[in-house]
């Protein structure tokens, strides 16, 4: 009923069965640039659940001026997209796992810690990105101040900064303070350019990446998805790197035991 797809169209197959959680997406509509509606999310968790997820965990923008959220409205529109996804009873999709954030180090994120005003991934991580454009001064101190706080942090799409080589130092400083490491699938076929690719996969041959995200935003990252999923080298490389993901709801891995 909602596949926008022709017929004829490949779908997805499990390649990323191992991981079974998605820790970062953007299918909760009408909060960010993600899904614009119910719809949308329902075709974009459709294919990932054909590309193996049998779990959602929705991470909505967090970045001010331009996505200002409040935790408490965003847990409201999570609460409704259940409801209604549950009205809708579209078969083959994963199951939300909780609602988070991505939340950007901005010019208002000190506050943010200081209010320790968080949703966290599988209770437990903040999940965080920087600008794409510009890097950020002091990024050591901010670390220390959320570990300070008791929350233990991961790093989107570390592939994707292009002040940052998949040797950067600033990066091995990050791995030495204990931050994961989050790649976006998608950049390992190239969605975001060849130096996300090329990083991307530098960065888990190297053992530093922990979890893979879909960072799912609408059905054309849902199509990419789909190819992604018929990768060779995505395939080989599932089939020899473990990740995290599959833990990250698990109770047992609310003790440090990473
Ligand atoms: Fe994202």
């Amino acid at each position: 009923m909602f596949n926008i797809f022709k017929p004829k169209v490949k779908t997805a197959i499990p390649t990323f069965a191992p991981l079974e959680v998605d820790i970062h997406s953007h299918i909760l509509p009408g909060v960010d640039d993600g899904s614009k509606s119910n719809e949308e999310s329902i075709v974009c968790m459709q294919v990932m659940h054909d590309a193996g997820f049998k779990n959602i965990i929705c991470t909505p923008h967090y970045q001010y001026p331009r996505f200002p959220n409040e935790e408490s409205d965003i847990l409201n529109r999570y609460d409704n997209l259940k409801l209604d996804i549950m009205s809708i009873k579209p078969t083959n999709i994963p199951q939300f796992k909780g609602v988070a954030g991505e939340y950007r180090v901005d010019s208002g994120f000190s506050q943010r810690i200081e209010q320790n005003k968080f949703l966290l991934v599988g209770n437990r991580f903040l999940l965080i990105e920087f600008s794409l454009h510009q890097q950020v001064m002091g990024l050591e101190q901010i670390m220390f101040d959320i570990q300070m706080k008791n929350h233990e942090i991961i790093l989107a799409h570390p592939e994707r900064y292009p002040y940052y080589s998949s040797s950067a130092p600033k990066l091995q400083q990050f791995k030495d303070m204990g931050v994961y490491f989050q790649v976006n699938i998608l950049s390992l076929i190239g969605f975001y350019g060849d130096g996300p690719r090329r990083k991307a996969f530098e960065m888990i041959e190297k053992g530093w990446v922990e979890f893979l995200g879909t960072d799912m935003h609408n059905t054309l990252y849902a199509q990419a998805l789909i190819d992604a999923s018929h990768d060779r080298k995505i395939i080989k490389l599932m089939e020899k790197h473990k990740f995290l993901n599959s833990q990250i709801t698990n109770p047992q891995a609310q003790s440090k035991s990473f």
